[in-house]
């Protein structure tokens, strides 16, 4: 039988350009599915710097101004892959389009923005989806297998962290290309919105929603050129943040990112303790899960350091790659979330995260910066 297409409009060419290009191009050789992946076109408003990217990548043809490219009859998804402030202007444009759409996160500047997004996308009954890639390493995938199986029993402790080390120089500038994320105006915070929103939402995945929070930012460089206006401004976003909250169902958060620790490039690691196991994965070794089974006989009790690489349904989407034993690495979570994403257009059940899902770690990071603002606990909203 045919496949049907799916046309796919990109916007932006950055690094989540190139990522989720990637993952368009490997994902029908190794995932099969009911729909052939077409790189119709890609938008971004340089027009030579555009067209080189979509001849090295494959895509049919450019738009320089992404309002013409959601409009366009022959395109029926929109990726955005743009900075945060442009998420929800181009999110609400394709909806009204009645474009599928795949946003990259953080869904919003904020949860009343992402709200609307929500809003627009279940008016038209569009499918929708948000690049919360981890949830896609195989090891993290199979933790969650392990939580919803009951395996750990009752959860006290979950935590967290992601580290960087990237803009401890205090003459590096902000705003403009691969600098939009110390531009409070372009990524709407810090490393709270942009890595704390990649830790919140696999917490929010594993154990359930967030409560309360009580949070702690702090900005060390408060002033830098800004690129666009070539005047020295103040740096708005957060360079560090750390929070302790409570979940629903009674285990304690414990939260912490920063692009300020000298030696991490991207140290995403998290923990989740229960009554019966606790579970530990590291992006730095992303192919191995860390378990501690109580439930282990006495004698052989203790860390198990399982690489998730096994060719069988046991590791999640291992099957469709190499033999046993054999890595896949940070890039194949772009190409499951596609393949996941396609299974749902199939099935009708779709992938998660929704723009609703994602909406949760919006109102998460806005009761965080909102703890750290007033320095008290907050509650976090709800929609
Ligand atoms: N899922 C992840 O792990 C992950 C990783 C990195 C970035 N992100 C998210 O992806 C998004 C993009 O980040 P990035 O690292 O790819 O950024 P980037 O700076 O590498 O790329 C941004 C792209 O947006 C384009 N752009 C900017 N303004 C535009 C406009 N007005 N019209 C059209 N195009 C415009 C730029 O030309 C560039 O191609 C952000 O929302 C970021 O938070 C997610």
């Amino acid at each position: 039988m045919a496949k049907k297409q799916f046309r796919v409009g990109m916007v932006g060419y950055g690094f989540m350009g190139r990522a989720h290009t990637n993952a368009y191009k490997q994902v029908g050789q190794f995932f099969p599915s009911d729909y052939e992946v077409v790189l119709q076109a890609v938008s971004a408003r340089d027009a030579g710097k555009v067209k080189a990217f979509a001849d090295q990548w494959g895509y049919a043809n450019t738009e320089t101004d992404w309002r013409k490219l959601v409009e366009r009859k022959d395109i029926d998804a929109i990726d955005i892959c743009t900075p945060n402030n442009l998420h929800a202007e181009i999110a609400l444009a394709a909806a009204a389009n009645g474009k599928a759409i795949l946003c990259e996160k953080p869904l919003a500047m904020d949860a009343a923005e992402g709200l609307k997004m929500v809003e627009a996308v279940e008016k038209a009954k569009v499918p929708n989806m948000v690049w919360y890639n981890y949830r896609r390493i195989p090891a993290v995938t199979l933790a969650k297998r392990l939580i919803d199986e009951g395996r750990l029993g009752k959860v006290f402790h979950y935590r967290a962290k992601f580290l960087q080390d990237w803009t401890i120089k205090s003459d590096l500038p902000q705003g403009g290309a691969g600098l939009w994320r110390l531009d409070l105006a372009a990524a709407g915070a810090g490393v709270s919105g942009d890595l704390l929103a990649h830790c919140i939402d696999t917490a929010l995945w594993f154990n359930g929603r967030l409560d309360t929070v009580c949070a702690m930012t702090e900005t060390f460089v408060k002033e830098r050129m800004h690129t666009q206006t070539g005047k020295v401004e103040k740096v708005g976003i957060d360079d560090a943040c750390t929070f302790f909250g409570r979940f629903e169902n009674g285990s304690l958060a414990n939260f912490e990112s920063t692009r300020y620790a000298r030696g991490h490039k991207a140290l995403y690691t998290l923990e989740i303790n229960g009554e019966d196991m606790s579970l530990f994965w590291d992006l730095h070794d992303l192919h191995r899960l860390q378990i501690f089974d109580y439930k282990d006989e006495g004698k052989i009790r203790g860390w198990k350091s399982v690489h998730v690489t096994d060719n069988s349904p046991d590791h999640p989407y291992m099957d469709k790659w190499w033999v046993p034993g054999l890595a896949v690495g940070y890039d194949t979570s772009f190409t499951h979330q596609v393949a996941d994403f396609l299974e749902g257009l199939s099935t009708g059940k779709p992938a998660s995260p929704t723009f609703r899902d994602a909406l949760e770690t919006q109102y998460v990071l806005d009761a965080v910066l909102d703890s750290a603002k007033k320095q008290q606990w907050v509650t976090v909203g709800k929609a």
